[in-house]
């Protein structure tokens, strides 16, 4: 099968989940945005805001926006080179962090897109991704821009920690050393690969 029908029918199981009680209160599902044939990359947001939520598509808000102009600079094309997931598909209401329990319920999505797309490096953004994928103690600020393995279905992929776009919302100064130069710095070395 083609990945694009394996994603359709995973897709179809995600819209009649009720593994937790975030299916209940939102709008659309928020399964992916991206080309899984041409992807490179996976990236792992946290979890679907009211934008996300309104329109189905992963960082399509402010966050979302932030996210394109890195991704330009850093020569990575969002439509050709990442597809793009979140750690839960639906609203947490009020934007709540997801909960480890919504999390475990979403987790074996997340692991089958990954097998599907079967991408060269998968990017978590922001600590929540991280923390999904390693339970550590280390903040963001101190992992970023490192390379760690994740073993997920028996197969071995490298991945990065970078800063969430929703933090470098907070943080302007684009000096070098600070938070949206060293963002800039992360997405090349990923380009490198
Ligand atoms: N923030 C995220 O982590 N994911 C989205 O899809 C939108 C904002």
């Amino acid at each position: 099968m083609e990945k694009s029908e394996l994603l359709d029918k995973l897709k179809q199981e995600c819209l009649n989940c009720n593994k937790c009680e975030l299916g209940k209160t939102r709008i659309n599902l928020v399964f992916s945005d991206g080309n899984p044939d041409s992807a490179k990359y996976i990236l792992v947001g946290e979890a679907p805001g009211a934008n996300e939520d309104l329109t189905g598509i992963p960082f399509v808000g402010r966050a979302g926006r932030l996210l394109n102009e890195f991704l330009e600079k850093s020569g990575i094309s969002r439509e050709k080179d990442l597809y793009i997931i979140n750690t839960v598909k639906c609203r947490p209401p009020q934007n709540r962090v997801p909960k480890d329990s919504e999390k475990n319920a979403c987790r074996a999505y997340i692991e089958e897109q990954i097998n599907i797309v079967n991408p060269k490096v998968i990017i978590l953004c922001g600590s929540t991704a991280l923390n999904s994928f390693y339970p550590v103690k280390t903040p963001i600020s101190k992992i970023r821009g490192e390379w760690l393995k994740i073993n997920i279905k028996g197969r071995e992929y490298n991945s990065m920690p970078i800063f969430h776009p929703s933090y470098l919302l907070r943080n302007h100064s684009t000096e070098e050393g600070k938070p949206r130069w060293l963002m800039l710095k992360d997405l090349e070395k990923i380009k490198s690969v």
